[in-house]
């Protein structure tokens, strides 16, 4: 990251700076006890702060997580003429967002690139402001198809949409109105566009096979407290009465589902206990018992869920990925690490996404036997993994190398670390608290 790219986004959001060091030195073999304070979700907090820009009024988000994403969000945002506004209380770290102007026609195109949650900026600027201007978010490799549902759902809604020079220009000259929508898959991502640009829309508007994840059940009552009308929460049909006013919100941002699930694994490939604070059993879904079944025990308690390795040790088990409460596809790397140290064999088969298997060779180097063919990777698990030099390769692969190395015999020193730091809020410190031994720093032998 350039030194400006690096001042613009402290200036968005000045709680966040750039971590010294470009590695992460990992001693493993500690068996990690005590309490890991599970932060607010990445992927509610950002749809969250989006929903700030349908309204004038105030948005505060509490338990907001200290990641990267956040603050290339909060510079996006910041943009488009949004004003954010930080502080640090009893709720962890909280912003408020006012939006009371928004300028359609700047969007950073360099941050855009960066962060596949930008384009949330489709639905919430087009019905706040009738037209927007949106560089492809993710750049060129992930072309129109990766968007094409959010597209349609809006076209339904009567917004007009070009493609124009890697732009997305779309525009709704008489408003967006309601539409009886099915999504061809239930999309997290265009299930939170359409319902963000729905709640503004005149009429009513049906999302079918929409995204039952919670963090869309955050988002979508986050903006219930705004003044929109929408029923269905939680379920794969949504029905929202648009056309509201909408008002500001005080809300909580939901644990991370995805850093409870990884760090209830560490717990158990460490041989150790944590109590993951704040986490609650039904944010895992399906990952849950097939986690019970791999030897991770899972206790839920007043504050949190308490995590170790079955008495019986790890065993290897099946998983195949799917939208929730199915089994995540952001655990599916996390869940590879552990089993790759579980004795028996494991079959995983990632449904989400083509090209989530960029850990597996990292893995390998560290000792694990793991073939993959076509969408599964099959595993032997191996008694130990060894400490090796790896490179993250994106934000989940990141947590699951640490997760690897946090259990291996040896020293592990880990690259790549802006993917960790997109979306895990100060791992390195709690994990610290809980006996791992780790550090960054520039210079290590691997
Ligand atoms: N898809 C299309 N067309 C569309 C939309 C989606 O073909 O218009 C396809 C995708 O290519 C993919 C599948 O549908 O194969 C599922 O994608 P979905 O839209 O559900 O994912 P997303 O909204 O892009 C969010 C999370 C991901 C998480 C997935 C699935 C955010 C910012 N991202 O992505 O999180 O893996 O849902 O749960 O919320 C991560 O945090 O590391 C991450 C990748």
């Amino acid at each position: 990251m350039s030194h400006s790219e690096a001042e613009s986004l402290h200036a968005a959001a000045p709680w966040w700076q750039p971590r010294p060091g470009r590695h992460l030195s990992i001693q493993g073999g500690q068996a990690l006890t005590g309490i890991y304070p599970v932060s607010g979700a990445k992927n509610a907090v950002l749809a969250l702060m989006m929903s700030s820009l349908l309204t004038p009024g105030l948005v505060t988000l509490h338990n907001v997580p200290c990641i990267l994403d956040v603050a290339v969000l909060a510079n996006l945002l910041q943009g488009l003429g949004v004003n954010l506004s930080w502080s640090h209380g009893s709720h962890g770290l909280s912003v408020t967002l006012c939006a009371d102007h928004v300028h359609p026609a700047r969007i950073d195109r360099a941050l855009v690139t960066r962060m596949r949650a930008s384009v949330l900026l489709l639905g919430t600027v087009l019905a706040r402001c009738g037209e927007v201007w949106l560089p492809m978010p993710g750049g060129d490799d992930i072309g129109l198809r990766g968007i094409d549902f959010h597209i349609a759902g809006l076209r339904a809604m009567g917004a007009r949409i070009d493609l124009d020079g890697g732009v997305v220009h779309a525009t709704a000259p008489e408003g967006l109105h309601g539409a009886d929508i099915r999504l061809p898959f239930p999309s997290v991502g265009a299930t939170q566009n359409l319902l963000l640009a729905a709640v503004l829309a005149q009429g009513t508007t049906v999302i079918r096979n929409a995204a039952r994840e919670p963090e869309n059940i955050d988002l979508a009552q986050c903006l219930g407290q705004m003044g929109a009308v929408i029923s269905g929460i939680g379920s794969d049909e949504l029905t929202i009465e648009g056309g509201r006013v909408l008002g500001g919100a005080v809300h909580q941002v939901m644990p991370d589902r995805i850093e409870l699930g990884t760090m209830a694994c560490a717990a158990a490939t460490t041989d150790g206990e944590l109590l993951l604070r704040h986490g609650r059993m039904e944010l895992l879904g399906a990952a849950a018992p097939l986690f019970g079944a791999a030897g991770v025990e899972l206790r839920e308690v007043a504050d949190g869920v308490i995590a170790r390795r079955a008495a019986g040790g790890l065993r290897g088990t099946d998983i195949v990925t799917g939208p929730y409460p199915g089994f995540a596809t952001d655990l599916q790397s996390p869940a590879m690490a552990l089993l790759a140290m579980a004795p028996g064999a494991s079959a995983v088969t990632e449904t989400m996404f083509e090209q989530r298997f960029r850990h597996v060779d990292e893995l390998r180097k560290m000792g694990a036997n793991i073939s993959v063919q076509g969408r599964t990777g099959f595993i032997r698990g191996v008694p130990h993994l060894a400490g090796a030099r790896v490179t993250a390769t994106d934000v989940r692969a990141a947590a699951a190398l640490v997760l690897a190395g946090l259990a291996a015999q040896g020293e592990t020193i880990l690259d790549g670390l802006d993917h960790l730091d997109r979306g895990y809020d100060r791992m390195e410190e709690k994990l610290g608290a809980c006996g791992a031994r780790l550090r960054r720093g520039d210079r290590f032998e691997g």
